[in-house]
């Protein structure tokens, strides 16, 4: 079975076609290291070996292994997300061939080249089996390799009816890294590709887990992420902040934290103001949208966060690929 992967640093994105039908599926990276007990609570465990090291998928642990850093790519906590968000999707366990993801500034070299060292590093990454304790898991057979950002578009520019000589922007925003590239027409050239792997909602993320600490409530990154999508959910600000005089820092920490990022985002790409339109897929697509639109203000009506941002780009790669 062919399945295409967008494994992201803190979610694995998944898409595959059933009956026709594109289907997708998410999945969180929060592992530690050891086992869990199995058989308790409703839950199913998902205790991993890799190599002979042990492993367990753990949403809420604070000892969860960081994942928001570019060598996550070529990891054991990789390997073992891909294989949890296939164990996850509800496919049955089987032989599969993937179609997996790099940020742009890894799969090209700084002249714009492929990397082929990365890209074969990220294969035999993943070729690597990983045995899942009590039951039967999946085999990975083939792996093939995408940059990440632009192919999010593929669709959208011939449905926009992109004109050959506009140049548009595409900005990935994701847990750790801002992937952007410039397309020319309809991916008639690709003018210019830009990653810097020191911008991403993890900023936003990091904060909100220091502001949860000062409230006594340390915890693990899926959890600040759902609080900073959640943040004007009170009764969910109330589930996960223990010290509830401290919930108006929380969530002045993560409003300020939400703003810097979209300046930093902003500043970053200062020299791609020249741009006919624009294009914010990833995760994070909504958090800078408000500073985007202001920094190309002049272009604004053509500023587009595509639909379901987080999974644009594995959804188009599968459309593009199945043609
Ligand atoms: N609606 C939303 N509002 C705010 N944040 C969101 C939303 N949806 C997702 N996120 C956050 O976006 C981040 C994940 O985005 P995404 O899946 O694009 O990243 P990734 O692909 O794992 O990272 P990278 O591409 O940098 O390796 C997470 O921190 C998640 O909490
Ligand atoms: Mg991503």
């Amino acid at each position: 079975m062919k399945i295409f992967c967008d494994d992201g640093s803190t979610n694995v994105k998944l898409a595959w076609f059933e009956k026709g039908n594109i289907t997708t599926s998410l999945s969180t990276n929060s592992f530690r290291k050891g086992w869990k007990v199995e058989g308790l609570g409703s839950n199913q465990t998902y205790n991993y070996e890799l190599e002979g090291q042990k492993f367990t998928f753990d949403e809420v642990s604070n000892e969860a292994i960081e994942t928001t850093h570019i060598e996550y790519q070529y990891s054991d906590v990789n390997v073992l997300a891909v294989h949890h968000a296939l164990l996850k999707s509800g496919i049955p366990p089987q032989e599969v061939s993937l179609t997996v993801t790099l940020p742009i500034s890894e799969f090209y070299t700084p002249d714009c080249q492929k990397n082929e060292l990365a890209i074969q590093r990220k294969i035999d990454n993943l070729m690597r089996p990983v045995r899942l304790n009590k039951h039967e898991g999946f085999v990975i057979t083939g792996v093939e390799v995408m940059p990440e950002s632009l192919p999010a578009v593929f669709s959208q520019l011939v449905e926009d009816e992109v004109g050959a000589l506009e140049k548009s922007l595409v900005i990935d925003l994701g847990g750790t890294t801002l992937d952007v590239g410039v397309i020319v027409g309809q991916f008639d050239d690709v003018s210019a590709i830009y990653g810097n792997s020191a911008i991403g909602v993890s900023m936003v993320t990091q904060a909100a887990l220091t502001a949860l600490k000062m409230a006594s409530s340390d915890t693990s990154a899926f959890v600040a992420d759902e609080l900073i999508k959640r943040r004007e959910d009170d009764a969910f600000i109330r589930q996960v902040v223990n010290d509830e005089s401290k919930i108006p820092l929380v969530l002045s920490t993560i409003n300020s934290a939400i703003e810097k990022l979209g300046a930093e985002v902003v500043d970053d790409l200062a020299g791609f103001r020249n741009v006919n339109r624009v294009y914010l897929v990833g995760g994070g697509a909504s958090l800078i949208e408000p500073a985007v639109k202001q920094a190309w203000h002049n272009i604004s009506h053509k500023i587009h966060v595509m639909d379901t941002p987080q999974l644009a780009l594995v959804k188009s790669i599968a459309k593009f690929k199945e043609e």
